[in-house]
């Protein structure tokens, strides 16, 4: 039920913004299917809550209650009710009007699901027939590696978070023990244990040069440094496609730029990556990237109790298959769209909406792709990131209304740019690329794609 098919075969600028701005019209269909009968919790919403819940909602995981059995759900009924009718929960905030909406990993309800939910609780939130009830979904160990053996353990230094008190934001460095440059196949950040677990906000890791003077953020990037992998609760390993990986060059440090928050006890957060390497001397057809990209033009001047826009622009000098898409903002951040420039040299069909996200700054979402409709694009591309602050009192996050902020690292400074995965493509591989896309989406399928007409 997705509306994803628009960005197939563009006929000319005008039909494909036109089909930009409808919203889906599935709001008169999404009680059909339930309206006649009783909905229960196993018949109808433990499969929901297990698909989109349970990720985080589980005992040992960071979220703050198990949703596990009906027992671990009933007392919540109310509350789970008003955080996935705001789609609050999961969390997830890619605005499903328009651009993409195919991603991996998307946990994200739809119009029926949150129907079936709110329906659920106002009808008194009943069990239902146990018979009916999905066996529990399995978990790995969550101690355990999921990439398998690791060939490289990176140890950050113990943190010890306080039984209460502000949230702990900062950076913590250990030895990359290489002696030559790498390529990274999978890599996974891990919390050795249950509790240190329940204290991890986020944790992003970066090669680095040496300590950096960053701090008071928990996603700052850092000058010259590289991106390696990003981690915040219910995340898993990140493995490359085939054919990719990430360079890790050698005499580099490990960072991590870590968020940690108080739970009522003293906690030692011990957080480590594991990586695992291609082989020696082998370098893999794709280098894949992430990057902060398409910075503001201007200096960030949000004046108190207003709302201000921001553009950045980045070029793409070489073809490239876009894979991930990360808004980055602070506090006040609102909102930001991911908007792709052709360099079509006539005047039809040269820009293309590819994402707008809502942001909330306790959520650092990465957007992954499907493989299907990562944006395939033309050499001379150029990145145009458009972000919204707010610094009025309407942003609920914003404590300080009245006073003007700008650019800086600390949570209370802004920032506002995109995080954006990809890889570089040939010519020739570009053209064989779009070419596979062109006959997948010949098929009658919702596969879609930010690609150029050719
Ligand atoms: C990515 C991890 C994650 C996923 C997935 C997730 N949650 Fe949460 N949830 C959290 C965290 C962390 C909190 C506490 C912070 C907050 O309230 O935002 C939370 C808070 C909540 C709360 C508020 C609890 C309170 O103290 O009032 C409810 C209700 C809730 N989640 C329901 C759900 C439901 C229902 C789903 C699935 C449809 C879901 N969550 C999916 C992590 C998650």
């Amino acid at each position: 039920m997705r509306l994803v098919r628009r960005f197939i075969a563009r006929g000319s600028a005008l039909a494909a913004v036109g089909a930009l701005f409808v919203a889906p019209s599935v709001a008169a269909a999404q009680t059909q299917g339930t309206t006649d009968r009783q909905v229960t919790f196993t018949k109808d919403v433990a499969p929901i809550v297990q698909r989109s819940c349970v990720g985080c909602h589980r005992p040992g995981e960071m979220a703050p209650m198990s949703l596990m059995t009906y027992e671990d759900v009933r007392p919540w009924a109310r509350s789970i009710k008003a955080r996935v009718a705001a789609r609050e929960m999961p969390p997830w905030h890619i605005d499903r009007t328009l651009g993409l909406q195919s991603f991996k990993d998307d946990p994200s309800l739809n119009d029926e699901e949150i129907a079936t939910i709110v329906k659920w609780v106002d009808s008194g939130a009943p069990r239902g027939n146990p018979a009916d009830m999905p066996p529990a979904r399995e978990f790995a160990d969550s101690s355990q590696w999921q990439i398998g053996k690791p060939d490289l353990v990176v140890k950050f230094p113990t943190y010890v978070v306080p039984p209460a008190g502000p949230d702990q934001f900062g950076n913590l460095y250990a030895d990359i023990p290489i002696d030559s440059d790498r390529y990274i196949q999978a890599i996974q950040t891990r919390t050795t244990t249950a509790q240190a677990r329940k204290v991890v906000h986020h944790a992003l890791s970066y090669a680095v040069d040496g300590p950096q003077e960053t701090n008071g953020d928990d996603s700052q990037g850092v000058d010259g440094g590289q991106f390696l992998v990003e981690y915040a609760s219910g995340k898993n390993a990140e493995v490359y496609p085939a054919d990719t990986g990430v360079l890790l060059q050698a005499g580099k440090k490990a960072m991590v730029s870590y968020h940690l928050h108080s739970v009522g006890e003293e906690v030692k957060a011990d957080i480590e990556l594991g990586i695992k390497l291609h082989p020696k001397g082998y370098v893999p057809k794709h280098i894949r990237w992430s990057k902060q990209l398409a910075q503001p033009t201007v200096d960030l001047d949000i004046p108190g109790g207003t709302v201000a826009r921001t553009d950045g622009y980045t070029v793409l000098h070489k073809p490239a298959r876009i894979i991930a898409f990360q808004p980055h903002m602070h506090i006040r951040g609102k909102r930001q769209c991911f908007e792709l420039i052709y360099p079509t040299a006539g005047s039809s069909a040269t820009t293309e909406i590819i994402n707008c996200a809502n942001f909330n700054y306790n959520w650092h979402l990465t957007y992954n792709y499907k493989d299907e409709v990562a944006p395939l694009v033309p050499a001379g591309t150029i990145l145009h990131v458009i972000t919204w602050h707010d610094n009025s009192s309407a942003n609920k996050a914003n404590h300080d209304p009245k006073n003007w902020v700008g650019d800086g690292q600390r949570t209370i400074d802004e920032m506002g740019f995109s995080w954006i995965g990809w890889y570089d493509l040939t010519e020739e591989e570009y053209k064989q690329q779009l070419a596979e896309r062109k006959e997948l989406q010949s098929k009658p399928v919702t596969a879609t794609g930010g690609q150029q007409q050719q």
